[in-house]
Formats: C-alpha cells, structure tokens, sequence
C-alpha cells in the first residue's frame, strides 16, 4: 500500500485582473466592512503592498497596504490583512505580516507601520503586539455601520534606514547621527 506525503506550502501570489474576485470574496468573509470599487482599483496598482495567500494552492488570505504620508511621514498603512478562519494559526498571517516588513526594511525609508482594529478583536491585537505594534491610539465610532464602532490605532515605529535619511543604523544596529560631529 502506498502512502503519499505532501508537504504544505505557504507561499505568497500577485494580485492580478485574474484573481482579483478572489481577493473581493475573501474580504467580504474575513473583514466586517465592506470595501469600495476604488479599493480594488487601487489594489491592482499596489505591487508588492497587495498579495494573495495560497495554502497548498488555494486562496485563504490576502494583505492590502498602501504608503500613507500624511502629518510630515512617511508610513504603511495596512488596510486588510486576513484569512480564512479555517487556516488561522497556521503562520499565513506570519508570512504576510513578514513580506510587509521585509518591503518597509529594503525601502528603509517609513517611520512606521500602523493600521486599525476594532476595540474587540483580541486575536489580531494578540498577533500585531507579537510583532512589536503597539496601541497608540484609541477612536470613537470610527466605524459606520458596525459594533464596537471603536478602533484601536496599532503602530509599530521604525528606524530610518536609507541613505536619504538623516539618521544611519549601523549592521549592528546601532543609531548614528549623520551630522554627528567626530
Ligand atoms: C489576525 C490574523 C490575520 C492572524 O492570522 P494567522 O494566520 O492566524 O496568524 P499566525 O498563525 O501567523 O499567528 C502568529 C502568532 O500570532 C498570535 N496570534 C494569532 N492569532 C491569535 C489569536 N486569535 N489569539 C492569540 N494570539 C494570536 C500567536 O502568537 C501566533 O503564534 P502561535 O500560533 O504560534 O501561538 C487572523 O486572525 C485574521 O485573519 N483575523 C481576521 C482579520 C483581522 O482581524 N485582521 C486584522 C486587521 S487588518
């Protein structure tokens, strides 16, 4: 008797004019509001801030961000990031959280990364606080049709990498001022 073996995979896919149907079907299971057209246009545009999950090839979760500049920054907002309740725990959050922080390190030029979450979802505070977000922020009724309207702002501060940037970390992560005198 034979015994096939498959190993799962986890891997990380564009969001595409092909599978954009997809990215809107699972949003509307994972997320309790509902996202505009102008969402999904902006997402075809997104490059590596917009990708699909697949779980042994199938669709369970996607990540949506886009570069917010407002108040003199430059950070990443995560607009969506989520999965299919089915495949939590599993580390697709983990492998979608890390493409996010790998594109804000290379670039080395965000102040941070921050995003919303209802007051309520402990789940997802639990995860974020994993990765070193913190709560800066609380809003009322920042939600419009929904209960809690509260959401809570997660943030986590970043240190400017870049060459552009005033200040240098070192290889071993060490802060220095450019314009520090010797
Ligand atoms: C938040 C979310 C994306 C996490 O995805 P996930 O694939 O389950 O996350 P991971 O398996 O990579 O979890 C990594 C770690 O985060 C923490 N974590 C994740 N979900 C958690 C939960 N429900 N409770 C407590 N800790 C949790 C754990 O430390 C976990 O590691 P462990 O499983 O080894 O204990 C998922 O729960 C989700 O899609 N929620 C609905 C959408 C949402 O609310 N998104 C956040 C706003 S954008």
């Amino acid at each position: 008797m034979f015994k096939l073996f498959y190993r799962t995979s986890i891997e990380l896919g564009d969001v595409t004019p092909h599978n954009i149907k997809q990215l809107r079907k699972l949003n509307t299971v994972v997320f309790p509001v509902s996202y505009n057209d102008k969402f999904y246009v902006d997402v075809l545009d997104a490059g590596e801030l917009a990708k699909l999950a697949y779980y042994n090839d199938i669709v369970v979760g996607a990540v949506c961000c886009r570069i917010d500049t407002s108040d003199n920054q430059r950070r990443l907002y995560i607009m969506t990031l989520g999965c299919l309740s089915p495949y939590r725990r599993l580390g697709i959050g983990t492998v979608m959280f890390q493409h996010i922080l790998n594109y804000v390190e290379n670039d080395g030029n965000f102040d941070s990364i921050f995003l919303h979450v209802q007051v309520n979802n402990d789940g997802a505070i639990e995860f974020y606080k994993k990765f070193g977000f913190e709560i800066v922020e609380t809003k009322k009724h920042y939600y419009k049709r929904i209960e809690p309207a509260d959401a809570h702002v997660l943030q986590k501060t970043l240190r400017k990498t870049s060459l552009n940037s005033s200040n240098h970390v070192h290889s071993n992560g060490h802060l220095e001022k450019k314009d520090k005198k010797a």
